[in-house]
């Protein structure tokens, strides 16, 4: 059984492709609002529940809350448990026993997850994002001191689609094919987040947790900035008169196509003027631009400069004004 707390789009998502599986089942969710409660219930008709009520039912609880809340949740998950375990350690105990029995019949990966090989019984909380790592969750040393001699122990992963889900309905079966960053606690946390990962049809990266940020800060730029990078360009042409239709329609194919490129040839597919090293185009491009997107262009620009150079290089060819081009772009 696994249970989410957030039901927005990632919550909904995840609990939709793995119930597909037939391999997981959701026993319930906790959100913040009704209205996500109602559109969570449209896709998966489970009750709404407490953290009280998840932790007893769940050993595999997904916090898909925004990340700013994720530490949060996951603290008041600890407490909790930690003080049901002292309260009544046998009720814990029967609670897994039974738990594992119920489940008995089909060796899911779930079943993994709820002990380990020490005999243990584990719980697992993952959260979904690719800014934080794992260490965001573990709030278990006050729960270790309290529960020494109870052989309970948490596992934490960190289970990140790298892609971008604008909703849910345009968001239900892409999960498939889409790759993941996977981080855990420990190996064996890793390997249950690459399980999640593959039930849901993905390809699993292992990041190292000190990468997180960087891993992240990644995808800012190539998808985030990207849309940033359109809607300037979709401000250039509306300033001589074309619509906000008409500026996407001529954006869009051109952007596309340079995807396309990029997937067919790698990085070295740079066209334009820098590429070629047209100082005047350049030149007469920063004699209009307005102030604030001059200095986008111009710094994006020494980058693009330097893929120049080492394009024009790799063809044992030389970058004839890198000068002159330089200059004007600093
Ligand atoms: N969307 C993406 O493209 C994407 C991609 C990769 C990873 N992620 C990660 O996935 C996670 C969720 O993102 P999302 O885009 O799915 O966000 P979202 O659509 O805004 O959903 C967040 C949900 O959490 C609920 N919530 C907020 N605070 C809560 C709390 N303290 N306790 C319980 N529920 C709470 C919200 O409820 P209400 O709305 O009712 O207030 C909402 O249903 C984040 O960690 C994000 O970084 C998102």
């Amino acid at each position: 059984m696994f249970g989410i707390i957030g039901a927005g789009t990632i919550g909904t998502l995840i609990a939709v492709g793995l119930e597909k599986t037939g391999l997981y089942q959701c026993a319930g969710v906790n959100t913040r609002s009704r209205v996500s409660y109602k559109q969570f219930h449209g896709y998966i008709p489970c009750d709404f529940l407490s953290p009280e009520e998840l932790i007893q039912r769940c050993s595999l609880i997904f916090i898909t809350t925004p990340d700013d809340a994720i530490a949060q949740v996951a603290q008041t998950i600890q407490q909790i448990f930690s003080g049901d375990l002292v309260i009544s350690p046998n009720e814990s105990e029967n609670e897994s026993e039974s738990e594992s029995e119920s489940e008995s019949e089909s060796e899911t990966s779930q079943n993994k997850n709820s002990s380990d090989e020490r005999g243990g019984d584990v719980r697992t909380l993952v959260h979904c994002s690719g800014a934080l790592p794992w260490r965001v969750m573990d709030f278990d040393k006050h729960a270790r001191d309290k529960l020494r001699g109870h052989r309970v122990r948490w596992r934490y992963i960190g289970v990140h689609p790298y892609r971008a889900f604008a909703s849910i309905p345009d968001g239900i079966d892409s999960l498939q094919g889409t790759h993941f960053g996977v981080d855990g606690s420990d190996e064996q946390a890793a390997q249950c987040g690459r399980d999640i990962v593959r039930a849901l049809g993905g390809i699993a990266h292992s990041i190292p947790e000190d990468g997180k940020v960087l891993y992240h800060g990644a995808a800012v730029l190539a998808s985030n900035y990207l849309v940033t990078l359109a809607s300037m360009a979709v401000d250039l042409l509306e300033g001589i008169g074309l619509t906000t239709e008409e500026s996407l329609a001529l954006l869009l194919p051109l952007m596309r196509g340079t995807l396309d490129n990029l997937e067919t040839g790698g990085l070295g597919v740079l066209t334009g003027p820098i590429a070629r090293g047209d100082v005047e185009v350049v030149r007469r491009h920063l004699a209009q631009l307005p102030k604030e997107m001059k200095d986008v262009y111009c710094s994006l620009g020494i980058r693009t400069l330097e893929l120049a150079h080492r394009q024009k290089e790799r063809a044992g060819r030389p970058y004839v004004r890198e000068v002159e081009m330089r200059k004007m772009l600093n």
